[in-house]
């Protein structure tokens, strides 16, 4: 892995700057008129998930939001303001949330051996292995069980989106961007679509007719 030095960053930055120019000369006039990007990213902080490499997108593409083990807190200020300003100013078409084999997050969460603050961060982890403590336990390899508490926790957190009162808000207004969760295999560099299906979160459908039915 090369690591560049603080100058060489900034020379990396002019060259790629006349790369772009080289290809289109508008490019920056383009990037500097606004956004409005389909997607909104919900990642993981580590280092080797920049999304926009992996997919090839370009900078006005995807939206970001990343923190350690690519959690959706329901408590978390920055976040929720992300996620309703993307849903309401940017009208994002679709919200990935993207974990990863490997995460060091859930590994703490998974085995709890830090003394940092991340452990406070990685609980609601912890509390999802303890619920599904059997099915993890039972696989054969401590990378297994780590991969697999890693597509769970991307499955829980669509599944914490679908709970946010912006998301909900969406869904009664018939709105709401389709939401996927996504794992990636950082010793493929390949992309695992989890699948998930928003009709298991579709936590309003029942009761909202009943409100329907006595109002
Ligand atoms: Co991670």
């Amino acid at each position: 892995m090369i690591h560049y030095t603080i100058e060489e960053l900034l020379e990396n930055n002019q060259a790629w700057v006349a790369e772009k120019l080289a290809l289109n000369p508008e490019f920056f006039n383009e990037l500097g008129a606004g956004q409005s990007p389909p997607y909104l990213y919900v990642g993981c902080s580590d280092s080797r998930m920049p999304l926009t490499q992996y997919t090839q997108t370009e900078p006005g593409e995807i939206f970001v939001h990343r923190n350690i083990a690519n959690q959706v807190s329901l408590t978390d200020i920055n976040f929720l303001s992300i996620l309703d300003y993307a849903i309401a100013n940017l009208k994002v078409q679709h919200i990935i949330v993207c974990g990863h084999y490997g995460c060091g997050g859930i590994e703490a969460a998974l085995e709890g051996n830090t003394t940092g603050l991340v452990d406070n961060w990685v609980n609601p982890i912890r509390e999802l292995y303890i619920q599904k403590q059997l099915e993890i336990d039972s696989l054969p390899t401590r990378e297994e069980k780590i991969n697999r508490l890693a597509e769970l926790n991307v499955i829980a957190q669509v599944k914490n989106l679908y709970q946010t009162s912006i998301l909900r808000k969406c869904m009664r207004e018939n709105n709401a961007p389709d939401i996927h969760g996504w794992v990636l295999n950082l010793k493929t560099g390949l992309i695992q679509d989890m699948q998930v299906k928003s009709s298991e979160w579709d936590l309003i459908s029942p009761s909202c007719e009943l409100e329907e039915n006595v109002t």
